[in-house]
């Protein structure tokens, strides 16, 4: 079977929300991008929220100093985790501009240098890997890179489709990645616009890829996963999720975040992964308003409960 993992994704791939995705059987699930900047403050607030970690997690890194990748590396192998990610697609502005994230591409050698130091420097059971981009500015250097990842011990390669300069926008080039999945013998996970288990479906026969990493397409649909598994093994989706699933998986959701993360600000997080549950069930669009406006947990609860009901009966909120 394909093997289907989650997306390290900044604001979404949380504590809670993890913990949703692995309940669906994702073979690796990423924590958002975590700085090794901020790992050298143990403190650091922020660390503290996205190195909340669940059994089983991998860690994605992002940075460009060599001796701090491997301290970093090795503190999180010391927190348990098993597999490093090192981020090499970030196309943010300010992440680029430090020379961090997709910015990497642009020197092999110091990827090559980093790679095999942190490999080097982890014990031989924790994996490690890297997630690159079709390129920089063109479709230049993946097949160079994943050559240098497999030649440095990684476990496997991510490629995303689109160069930095696409950012998120266009088309994800699977040719790019089919490209990398011929030239390398390490796993090769391909990513870039899979939102339906027919996608997926498509980009696996096309490149030959060992595995599909999900991004968009798990923004309130962890069905996702189950979606592709069934129709790889059945020609079809045998269990569809229905708007009842959508709402129950948003009531989860928010009584999750109440217990996980009893500091209110989390409230702001919840939010956007509810309207991603909602999106297009009648009525929604009312109920989505008036969660956006209130920060008690409690209201949001009886305003899902209202949207269950009102689906059971057949209405819509108005
Ligand atoms: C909200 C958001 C946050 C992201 N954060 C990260 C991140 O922390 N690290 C990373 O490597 N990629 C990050 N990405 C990129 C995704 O991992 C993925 O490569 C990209 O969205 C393409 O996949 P898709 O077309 O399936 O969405 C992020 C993407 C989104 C939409």
């Amino acid at each position: 079977m394909i093997k289907i993992y989650i997306a390290p994704m900044a604001g979404v791939t949380d504590y809670t929300y993890r913990g949703i995705l692995k309940e669906f059987n994702s073979d690796m699930v990423f924590t958002e991008m975590v700085s090794i900047n901020a790992l050298e403050c143990a403190r650091d607030k922020t660390l503290q929220v996205v190195l909340r970690l669940r059994e089983g997690d991998s860690v994605q890194l992002f940075g460009k100093d060599i001796p701090k990748m491997v301290e970093s590396a090795k503190f999180v192998e010391n927190l348990g985790v098993k597999h490093i990610g090192i981020n090499s697609g970030c196309p943010m502005k300010k992440i680029v501009n430090n020379g961090y994230g997709a910015a990497l591409m642009e020197d092999p050698e110091h990827i090559r240098a980093m790679l095999s130091e942190v490999r080097s420097a982890l014990n031989d059971d924790t994996g490690l890997s890297i997630k690159i981009r079709a390129g920089y500015k063109e479709h230049k250097n993946p097949v160079e890179i994943a050559k240098i990842a497999e030649e440095t011990g990684c476990s496997h390669i991510t490629v995303h489709g689109r160069t930095r300069e696409q950012m998120y926008t266009g088309k994800a080039d699977w040719s790019i990645i089919k490209e990398v999945k011929e030239s390398v013998g390490i796993p090769v996970i391909g990513n870039g616009d899979i939102f339906t288990a027919e996608d997926a479906k498509e980009r696996v026969e096309y490149s030959g890829v060992d595995g599909i990493m999900l991004a968009r397409g798990v923004f309130g649909n962890p069905w996702l996963i189950r979606d592709i598994r069934e129709y790889f093994e059945h020609g079809k989706i045998i269990n569809p999720v229905t708007e009842l699933d959508r709402i129950n998986m948003a009531l989860e959701h928010t009584v999750r975040t109440q217990t996980e993360h009893p500091e209110r600000s989390f409230i702001y997080e919840l939010r956007k992964h509810l309207c991603w549950y909602l999106k297009g069930i009648r009525g929604s669009a009312l109920i989505k308003d008036k969660i956006n406006h209130t920060d008690s947990y409690e209201e949001i609860i009886a305003l899902l409960n209202m949207l269950k009901e009102n689906v059971i009966e057949g209405k819509g909120v108005e």
